[in-house]
């Protein structure tokens, strides 16, 4: 009689920082739950204390190693997050960054109608957060 061969998940022992979960509608969530299948260790974020009782009970099932807070728009937030996985797991194989906001003012209209500092508080938060973290070996 022929024994299946059990296969290690293809994901076993990698490291995944995910970003941008905040219900269980979150693309971030779908990619959290992906990973965790697939054998990853898991890094995730919530946004702020308001965030986290939703972000917890999501996380909890799954491999989750590290679970802190993350505003990139707070001063010093990223770079605490960057020290503790640095500290506790020394690199990252895996980034998933999925979060975007803007002022409720700022997408009733049209593009154009867009001011520029909400222009500058959406593309800080959706884009050069981005750059922030994918160059934290940098820092
Ligand atoms: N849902 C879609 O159809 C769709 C389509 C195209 C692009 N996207 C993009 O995908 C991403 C995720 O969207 P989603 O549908 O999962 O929505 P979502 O609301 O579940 O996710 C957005 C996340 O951004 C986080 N966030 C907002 N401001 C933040 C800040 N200052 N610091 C850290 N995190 C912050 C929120 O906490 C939330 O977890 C967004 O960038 C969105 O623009 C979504």
């Amino acid at each position: 009689m022929s024994r299946k061969k059990e296969r290690t998940p293809v994901l076993t022992g990698k490291k995944a920082l995910i970003v941008g979960i905040a219900n269980d509608n979150s693309i971030a969530y779908g990619c959290a739950k992906a990973f965790n299948e697939l054998g990853a260790d898991l890094a995730i974020t919530y946004l702020n204390e308001k965030a986290k009782p939703h972000v917890e009970p999501l996380v909890a099932g799954l491999n989750t190693q590290i679970f802190a807070p993350l505003d990139v728009s707070r001063p010093g937030e990223l770079e605490d997050l960057f020290q503790r996985i640095r500290k506790e797991w020394g690199h990252l194989d895996i980034l998933v960054h999925s979060i975007a906001s803007a002022k409720k003012e700022d997408i009733k209209g049209n593009l154009v109608d867009c001011s520029a500092d909400g222009s500058a508080l959406a593309t800080d938060i959706a884009v050069h957060s981005f750059i922030r973290m994918a160059c934290w070996r940098r820092r």
